[in-house]
Parts: C-alpha cells; sequence; structure tokens
C-alpha cells in the first residue's frame, strides 16, 4: 500500500553556513537539547550504526550512543555480535540520527572506531539496573537460540549470581568510540530545498565546514 505522504509545514528561516558553530560537536548537542525538548522520544540517543561485515556487505541498527565529546560517539555492545565482529575487522563505522516532526533533524557521523577504555564500560553498564545486567551474561548477542535455552541461561546466571548487586560487566560487553572525521547536519526546509551542511576534520586541528545541495 503506497505511503500517502501529508504536506510537510517546514520552518521557512534558513540555516547559514556563516552562522554555524566551528564545532560540529556544539552544534549536536544544540540539536540533542532541541530533540530532548521537543521531540519527547524515549531514545533520542538511539543512532543507526552502520558497518560492514568481513565479507564487505553494509550492515545497520540502532544502538544507544552513550556520550560523545572529544573522545568520540561512546556505544556498548557485545564484542561477539556481528557489528563486534565487523569492527575487529574493519574499524570504521558510520552513525546516523533522524529526529522526526517537528524537528526533522538529521545528523550523520562517520569515522574509525576504538574500543573504548575499560572504566567507560563499567560506567555505562553499572548505571543499568540490576535486572537488566544478568541478560548480556545470559546471551550470546545474535546467535540463533530459543526462548527455552535463553531462559534456562539467565536462570542459570542468576543463580550464579545470587546476592551479588550490582553484577561484574560481562567481559564481552565493550565499550566503542566512533572519532569523527565528518559530520554532516540535515535539516528540513520548503519545496525540499534542505539545509544540509558537511564538517569535516582538518589534519592540522578544527574542521572545515560545508554546504552540500539536498
Ligand atoms: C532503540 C534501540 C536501541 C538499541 N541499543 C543497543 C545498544 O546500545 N547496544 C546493542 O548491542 N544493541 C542495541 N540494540 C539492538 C541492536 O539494534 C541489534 O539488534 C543488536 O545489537 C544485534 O546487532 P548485530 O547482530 O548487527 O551486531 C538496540 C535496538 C534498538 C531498537
Amino acid at each position: 500500500m503506497p505511503h500517502q505522504q501529508p504536506e510537510p509545514h517546514h520552518p521557512p528561516e534558513r540555516l547559514r553556513l556563516a552562522d554555524l558553530p566551528e564545532d560540529p560537536l556544539e552544534l549536536f548537542a544544540a540539536w540533542y537539547r532541541r530533540a530532548v525538548a521537543v521531540a519527547h522520544l524515549r531514545y533520542p540517543n538511539a543512532m543507526c550504526l552502520s558497518t560492514a561485515s568481513p565479507d564487505g556487505r553494509p550492515e545497520g541498527r540502532f544502538v544507544i550512543v552513550h556520550a560523545w565529546g572529544e573522545d568520540g560517539f561512546l556505544f556498548l555492545t557485545d564484542a561477539r555480535s556481528a557489528k563486534g565482529r565487523a569492527l575487529a575487522h574493519l574499524p570504521y563505522a558510520s552513525l546516523a540520527v533522524y529526529w522526526g516532526a517537528p524537528l526533522e533533524l538529521q545528523v550523520r557521523v562517520e569515522g574509525g572506531v576504538e574500543v573504548a577504555p575499560e572504566e567507560d564500560a563499567d560506567r555505562v553498564f553499572a548505571q543499568r539496573p540490576r535486572r537488566s545486567q544478568a541478560t548480556p551474561w545470559a546471551s550470546r548477542q545474535s546467535e540463533v537460540t530459543t526462548l527455552e535455552a535463553l531462559e534456562a541461561s539467565l536462570a542459570e546466571v542468576d543463580r550464579r549470581f545470587a546476592g551479588r548487586d550490582p553484577l561484574p560487566r560481562p567481559p564481552h560487553w565493550r565499550a566503542y568510540r566512533l572519532l569523527p572525521e565528518t559530520m554532516e547536519f540535515w535539516a528540513a526546509r520548503p519545496r525540499r530545498l534542505h539545509d544540509r551542511f558537511r564538517y569535516r576534520r582538518l589534519a592540522g586541528g578544527g574542521w572545515e565546514r560545508v554546504r552540500l545541495a539536498p
């Protein structure tokens, strides 16, 4: 069934290249604050992480980005998962987020990925409720399984860690950080003449920024 696209009402005011901050992380932070304030999303920090599989095929899935800054964009996952294997093979990835109406903003981030320090993984894992800390011990992410096997594995973990709160972080549950080389910002505008800006990290420090055609 074809999707009936309602005619959108985009803000007419234009974003100007000269008015943008020199640092794209500053712009990301400003847009993220708007997403939190306006869009009322449960996970405004969920972003699509795309990697290349060892045989060169693109694979995308959402992850929670827990922090961003000079140290990159931080996410946690099972190192044994498809994305963990992909990143061990080719440590480059992209993150993309779209904050829908009424904002209609997209941000793309591309660059190299490295395993973040253990303390980062420990800190984020410690923020999970105790109940959810057991699951990554019991589940080998992306492996074919059955509900019975998963429940049995979780019960076994619950027995093993009975009385312990919080649980330690499983060693395979790692933090990774994507270090942006380029960041692209897209804002919907009337007549689909959207605003697009790309920042590229310069070798000598700082960022080059340009407008892109929509
Ligand atoms: C909103 C949302 C947030 C998610 N956050 C994470 C996350 O932070 N880490 C993670 O490993 N998987 C997360 N997932 C699950 C992944 O999208 C994916 O199903 C899983 O990591 C296996 O992917 P892979 O086999 O390609 O590695 C999330 C899914 C959704 C829908």
